[in-house]
């Protein structure tokens, strides 16, 4: 059973797919633990709900990114745990290196745009505002760039004329909730391989 660990900062829709699809025993996965740099964040809710671990730990100084010795802390609680993947689930922080380098390969997260468009925050205003026909939903390993690693799963929303903001965010999440616990389950059932900038998915 893959051990993964959740980062979010949120509403937490997709840690709640997450537990949902792993209750329904779509996704061979456990989930270790759920951190939170946001003490008020639902997601943290959510998990005592589902009787997970789960741990505000505040993230410092810096608005962007954690403080160099609180990103200590969280990789040595996911590797107390036992984490063997990280899920970034509305994490609003960019790792750095050292996070990186200590889960190489085993960092995932879910970007609501179909990247390469619109990396960075609030994609789904981004695409409105561009005026794009389709816009989506990305799961993508991370890198050491911002939304920038190689894709393994995207889905597809084709947006309306009378689209707001909400009501495209709230379609691109509905694909998010699928396309998430999906990426997941190839990650524990080890059918993906990393070739470059290609993902391919073993049958
Ligand atoms: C999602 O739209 C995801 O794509 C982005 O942050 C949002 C998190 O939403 N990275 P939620 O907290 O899972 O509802």
């Amino acid at each position: 059973m893959l051990k993964i660990g959740v980062l979010a900062s949120g509403k937490g829709t997709n840690l709640q797919a997450i537990i949902d699809a792993i209750e329904r025993k779509e996704v061979p996965a456990k989930i270790g633990i759920v951190l939170s740099d946001n003490p008020d964040a639902h997601c943290l809710e959510r998990t005592k709900r589902a009787g997970i671990k789960a741990l505000y730990l505040p993230a410092g100084r810096f608005k962007t990114y954690l403080e160099p010795e609180i990103e200590k802390k969280y990789i040595n609680v996911l590797k107390k745990e036992g984490v063997e993947l990280v899920c970034l689930a509305g994490f609003m922080r960019v790792l750095k290196k050292d996070f990186l380098n200590a889960f190489a390969g085993k960092i995932v997260n879910i970007h609501p745009a179909l990247l390469p468009s619109f990396p960075g925050l609030e994609s789904w205003k981004q695409a409105l505002n561009y005026g794009v026909r389709f816009t989506g939903a990305t799961v993508h390993f991370v890198e050491g760039g911002v939304d920038s690693g190689p894709v393994i799963l995207q889905a597809v929303v084709p947006v309306r004329p009378d689209d707001t903001p909400e009501t495209l965010h709230r379609r691109i999440q509905e694909k998010e909730h699928i396309i998430y616990p999906l990426a997941i389950k190839l990650i524990a059932e080890n059918r993906l391989r990393i070739e470059g900038r290609r993902v391919k998915i073993e049958e």
